[in-house]
């Protein structure tokens, strides 16, 4: 059975202080037990704070984004090995507001995702179409394009570290949230495509993970879906009672 992953995309929200009081009231929640993988993605600034503050919990810490270049001169990024020797153990890679806002396209995410693997970073690529694109009945394209192009001469032993993260631009921030139903369906084309590009075992281990408006609310139905493994949430980890109860809810279905 594939463990689930709850995690937390913090976007460019919360300070080094408010990281760390967000951390303090999490971790008295009681972490210790916990059997899903937790991963929270702060602003780079704040990840060390952030690991400290959770020392000793089974909760981990990622980045949002490294450059696709090793080293240089490139003012304002940070790598991938920075990325790591900084404590992370995560990266996302490919966010729609990465691919949306700083033109990140298949062929960066592709330069990104090796360079991450090569430095020892568990990649969480994430993919998923526009309303426009599912409106005129792309979706499916659009998901095997993102996976054929940003998977590009990746090794089956690589690929068996990668997570994937369908997220739906339009549910992203937007309270609209895909149906259990859209998920499932499209969580499963991307796993019938990873079984026929690589192997059914890894097809089999990976872990997709929904993401776009995740919440208590939906949390319990859209992991009760078979190829749901696990959720990327947004705006739902900033509020740590949130993010607990989801956690809660995974925990529970862990369980039965
Ligand atoms: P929301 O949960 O705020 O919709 O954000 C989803 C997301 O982009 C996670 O990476």
């Amino acid at each position: 059975m594939r463990k689930f992953f709850i995690a937390g995309n913090w976007k460019m929200n919360y300070s080094i202080s408010e990281t760390v009081e967000f951390c303090r009231q999490f971790r008295v929640k009681g972490l210790n037990n916990i059997s899903s993988d937790i991963v929270l993605f702060p602003p780079s600034i704040s990840i060390q704070a952030m690991i400290k503050t959770l020392e000793d919990t089974p909760v981990k810490v990622g980045g949002q984004n490294i450059h696709q270049e090793f080293s240089g001169a490139f003012t304002g990024e940070i790598s991938a090995e920075m990325l790591y020797d900084s404590g992370s153990e995560f990266v996302l890679i490919g966010h729609s507001e990465r691919r949306q806002y700083f033109n990140e396209t298949d062929e960066i995410v592709n330069k990104k995702l090796k360079i991450a693997l090569k430095s020892n970073l568990t990649p969480v690529v994430c993919i998923g179409e526009s309303l426009d694109q599912r409106e005129s009945g792309k979706t499916e394209d659009v998901i095997l394009r993102q996976i054929k192009e940003g998977f590009k001469d990746i090794s089956e032993t690589e690929m068996e570290k990668v997570v994937i993260a369908y997220e739906p631009i339009w549910a992203i921030g937007t309270g609209l949230t895909a149906t259990p139903e859209q998920a499932q369906e499209i969580h499963n084309i991307i796993r019938n495509t990873i079984v026929e590009d690589f192997s059914p075992q890894l097809g089999k281990n990976l872990r997709i993970l929904y993401g776009g408006s995740a919440k208590v609310k939906n949390a319990e139905i859209l992991l009760s879906e078979k190829d749901i493994d696990g959720l990327l949430i947004g705006g739902a980890s900033l509020k740590v009672n949130d993010f607990y109860e989801i956690i809660k809810i995974a925990e529970k279905l862990t369980k039965k």
